[in-house]
This record gives structure tokens, C-alpha cells and sequence, in this order.
């Protein structure tokens, strides 16, 4: 019991931990799809705010540099007087430098001659090879909804860079649009992985609920309740689970049930000489018996007992047949197995006045162990011999049909029962239980030769007519055309 609920207790805490592992999984997957696309979906919008901020505000320094460029001079009252005509150019500080980047104007308070000496300033009015007329600069930082952005672009005349014009500007409207977008972009990848953490939860929960369903249906058949049956539902790789599950619990079913069959059968089957040999020991020593009776009932007894050995025999050598594992076959042909057997029967024959003819020209060879061959020859022949009629005949035939070698064993005996005839390859069954007793038949031969035929991939089938005789036609693949096909 102990055992029971430690093994119960494992394959749940087994079952928490797979679950688990799911939806973890699906949630870290989702969660680094759903990462990635927010930093490409925030990157993609700064991007496209930046372009936009720098070419608007680039365009506005260079309309004030080419109005500046027009002055034909250039200081502090001429530059004051064309800024205050570009006031609808809305930035947030203006500054205009002459070439040595001193001030000319300035909105953000900065005193007319002192130098303005910002990187993107310095920038501009630098001259180059690849740049003899300065360069347009653009710069720009976000922080917490405000963006602000910088523009320097030099104040050329005639191809000479004289000065050049700065602006800045602080923009709260388009920080807040990032913002915002930044925001909604991160409330729907957190709405996005809720659901998906719902989802896996219940996917993941409602797969352990089928597997717990499994694993019950399996704790009652280990029990030992193998009418039970599992319903699994749906269409998924559980459900053909459950149906092999079903299926193998039915063959476990009819394996149990033969088991307990063949017990009962064979305890049966023992108990009969075993009461014989009782009941002729109770009758010597209670009667007063004289010796020849004597004799005669230990006799019987030597019979019963000669009975019950070959019944143990045949018993292990059925039990053998239905364990054995892969055996090493050999490539045989037939014929001096018949030989060898109808040699070991000449005496039953000769005893039950039956005729042997041996029809065996037409040999194939194949793939069998000869003690195999040797056994199902023998049952054939033994029962050929013991169900016939005095004067009888019993032949035994090799033959071929296409890919198959075939051995037909017939008598002209008493012949069997249609109604028996399904039944004769049971283990324990005979048609005349009194008279096969009587010969000695304990109702194995054929079950071990079906089983043995069968395990060499063979077949076997009987015919035959009451009063008229019995066949039996046993095939195998020849061996020859078993070569040709690998
Ligand atoms: N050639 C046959 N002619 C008529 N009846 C047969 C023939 N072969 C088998 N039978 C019937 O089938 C029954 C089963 O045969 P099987 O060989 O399995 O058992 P058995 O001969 O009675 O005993 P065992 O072979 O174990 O000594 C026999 O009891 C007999 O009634
Ligand atoms: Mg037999």
C-alpha cells in the first residue's frame, strides 16, 4: 500500500513539473518575441520622428542663413533686423555667429561678440575638401517626453563661408506623442503576455487533466480491472493513447483469461489420473486380493502414471513453444525429417494395422529448426496412425505451390466432427474424450503444433470427412523464394 501512494505521489509530482515546463516555456518564447517587437516598433518611431524633426528644423536654419546671406554686411544691427522679419520660424533660441562662430544674435541672451562655442556650431563652419562650404548639422535627444533637437548650418556668400546660423528646439507635443506610443506599445505587450500566460495555463491544465485521466485508467488496471476502458475524447495524440492503451489492455484481458483457462483446463486434466491411481491403491489395500488382480491394478496404476508423464511432457514442450524467442533457424528439406518419423511409428503402425505411404519427391527446402519440424510431423503422423481404422492407410506428401512448400499428412480414419473441427487446435481438447483417453491422448499434440507452425511463420488447415479420414495440409515459405525477395 506503502508503494502504492510513494509511486501515485511521484507521477503526480512528475506530471506538476511538465506542466509547468510548458507553459513556462511558451511564456518565455512569447515574451521575447513580444521584447523584440517592442524595441523594433519604439526604434522604428524614433527613427521616423528624427528624420521628420531633422529635416523640418535644417530646413528653417537654412531659409535664415540664405535671408542672412543677402545682408551686404554682415553684423550685429543688419542680422537683428532680418531675424526679427523670420519670428514666425517659432524655435526656441536662435543664435547667429559670424566665421570665428562670436555672436551676432542671440535669443537666449547671450552678449553680441562673445563666442558661441557649440559642438554642432563649430561643425558647421568647419571647412573641408569635402565640405568647402561648411556642413548642416542636425542632433537630437529624447528624455521623458520632451525631445529637444539642434541645427547648425553655415551662412555662405559667393561659395565663402562667412558665418552661421544655430537653433534649438525644445518640443514637448511630438515627446509626448513618442511617449504615448511608447506607453501603448508597452500595455499591449503586458496584455499580450497575460494572455498568453492565461492560455498556456489552461492549455497546459487541461493536457494534465487528460494524462490524469490516463494515469488513473492505468492504477485501476494495475489492479487488476482490466473491464475498465478509457474514453480519452477529442483527436489528438492522448486520444490514439488512449485507444492503444484500450487495445492493450484487451489483449492483457485475453491473456489473463486464457492463463486461468489453461490452469484450470490442465488441473482438470491431472486430476483424473491422479483419482485413477487413488482409487487403485485405495482397492488394494482395502480388498482382500489375489495376486494376478493385484498385478493387474498396479499395472494400471504403471499406465496412469506412464499417462500423467507424457501429459507433463507434452505441457512443457506447449509452454516451450509459446515462450520461445528467436531461434536460430536452419534451411532443411522435409523429407528425412518424414523418414526419421515414420521410422520412430513403424511399431503403432504395425500395431494398429496401418499402411505408410511416403510421397515425398517433390522436396523444398525451408527456413525451420529440425526438432521443430520434427515435432509437427510426428503429432500429424502419431494422430494419422491412432484415429484410423484397422487396415487403414496414411500418407504423407511433399509438394510445392508457387512460393510455398507444403506437407499434407491424411489418413483414412474415423475422420472428425464439422462441429469439432474449429476446435481440435484447443489446448486439452479431443472429440472422443473416452476413446483418446483411452490411447493416451491428452489434447496438446495440435495446440503445439499450431503454435510451433505459426512461430515459423507457416499455416495450417485440416480437412475432413466422418467415416472417411482426415487431412492436414501444413505450408511454409519456401525457402528459395524467401532468398530471392531480400
Ligand atoms: N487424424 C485425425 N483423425 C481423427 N481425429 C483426429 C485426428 N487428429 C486429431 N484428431 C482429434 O483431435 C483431437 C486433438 O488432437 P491432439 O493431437 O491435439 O490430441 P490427442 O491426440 O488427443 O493427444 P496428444 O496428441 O496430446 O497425445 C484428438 O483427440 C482427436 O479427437
Ligand atoms: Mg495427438
Amino acid at each position: 500500500m506503502a508503494i502504492i501512494s510513494a509511486s501515485k505521489k511521484t507521477a503526480s509530482r512528475g506530471y506538476g513539473n511538465t506542466q509547468f515546463r510548458y507553459a513556462m516555456t511558451y511564456v518565455v518564447i512569447t515574451s521575447v518575441v513580444l521584447i523584440i517587437l517592442n524595441i523594433y516598433c519604439s526604434g522604428v518611431c524614433h527613427k521616423l520622428f528624427y528624420q521628420s524633426k531633422e529635416s523640418s528644423l535644417v530646413e528653417k536654419c537654412l531659409l535664415a542663413s540664405d535671408e542672412i546671406a543677402t545682408a551686404e554686411v554682415l553684423n550685429t544691427s543688419t542680422v537683428a533686423g532680418i531675424v526679427n522679419q523670420l519670428e514666425s520660424l517659432k524655435v526656441t533660441r536662435l543664435v547667429v555667429t559670424d566665421r570665428s562662430g562670436s555672436a551676432l544674435y542671440d535669443s537666449g541672451g547671450c552678449s553680441a561678440g562673445s563666442y558661441v562655442l557649440l559642438p554642432e556650431i563649430l561643425q558647421a563652419l568647419t571647412v573641408s575638401k569635402d565640405a568647402p562650404e561648411g556642413n548642416n548639422v542636425f542632433s537630437w535627444t529624447y528624455h521623458d517626453g520632451v525631445t529637444d533637437s539642434r541645427a547648425a548650418t553655415p551662412i555662405v556668400y559667393y561659395g565663402t563661408v562667412v558665418g552661421c546660423v544655430y537653433m534649438t528646439e525644445y518640443d514637448t507635443t511630438q515627446g509626448g506623442l513618442i511617449k504615448s506610443l511608447q506607453l501603448t506599445l508597452l500595455r499591449v505587450t503586458l496584455l499580450l503576455e497575460i494572455i498568453v500566460i492565461l492560455f498556456s495555463l489552461a492549455f497546459s491544465n487541461a493536457f494534465s487533466r487528460r494524462l490524469n485521466k490516463i494515469m488513473t485508467y492505468m492504477r485501476t488496471i494495475r489492479e487488476g480491472d482490466y473491464s475498465q476502458k478509457v474514453n480519452m475524447g477529442g483527436s489528438d495524440e492522448l486520444t490514439v493513447l488512449g485507444e492503444e492503451f484500450n487495445d492493450l489492455t484487451e489483449r492483457l484481458q485475453t491473456s489473463e483469461r486464457k492463463r486461468s483457462q489453461f490452469v484450470s483446463d490442465a488441473s482438470h486434466e491431472l486430476k483424473t489420473p491422479l483419482a485413477s491411481i487413488k482409487l487403485l491403491t485405495d482397492s488394494i489395500l482395502q480388498n482382500d486380493m489375489d495376486v494376478d488382480t493385484i498385478k493387474e491394478f498396479v499395472s494400471d496404476i504403471g499406465n496412469e502414471a506412464d499417462r500423467l508423464n507424457r501429459m507433463a511432457a507434452k505441457l512443457l514442450s506447449l509452454t516451450r513453444a509459446e515462450n520461445a524467442q528467436v531461434q536460430e533457424s536452419e534451411i532443411i528439406y522435409m523429407a528425412p525429417t518424414v523418414r526419421r518419423v515414420a521410422k520412430m511409428l513403424r511399431v503403432n503402425a504395425r500395431q494398429s494395422d496401418v499402411r505408410f505411404q511416403l510421397e515425398l519427391d517433390e522436396d523444398t527446402p525451408v527456413l525451420i529448426l529440425e526438432d521443430d519440424l520434427y515435432q509437427i510431423v510426428f503429432n500429424l503422423m502419431e494422430n494419422g496412425i491412432k484415429y484410423n481404422v484397422p487396415g487403414g492407410s496414411l500418407t504423407v506428401r511433399l509438394s510445392r505451390q508457387e512460393d510455398n512448400a507444403v506437407l499434407t499428412v491424411s489418413d483414412t480414419g474415423m475422420g472428425i466432427p464439422a462441429e469439432a473441427l474449429s476446435h481440435i487446435f484447443e489446448r486439452f481438447y479431443r472429440v472422443d474424450k473416452a476413446r483418446s483417453r483411452q490411447s493416451g491422448g491428452s489434447g496438446l499434440g495440435l495446440a503445439i503444433v499450431r503454435t510451433i507452425v505459426q512461430r515459423n511463420r507457416g499455416e495450417i488447415a485440416v480437412s475432413s470427412t466422418v467415416g472417411k479420414g482426415t487431412a492436414f495440409t501444413v505450408t511454409f515459405p519456401a525457402f528459395d523464394t524467401e532468398v530471392d525477395k531480400t
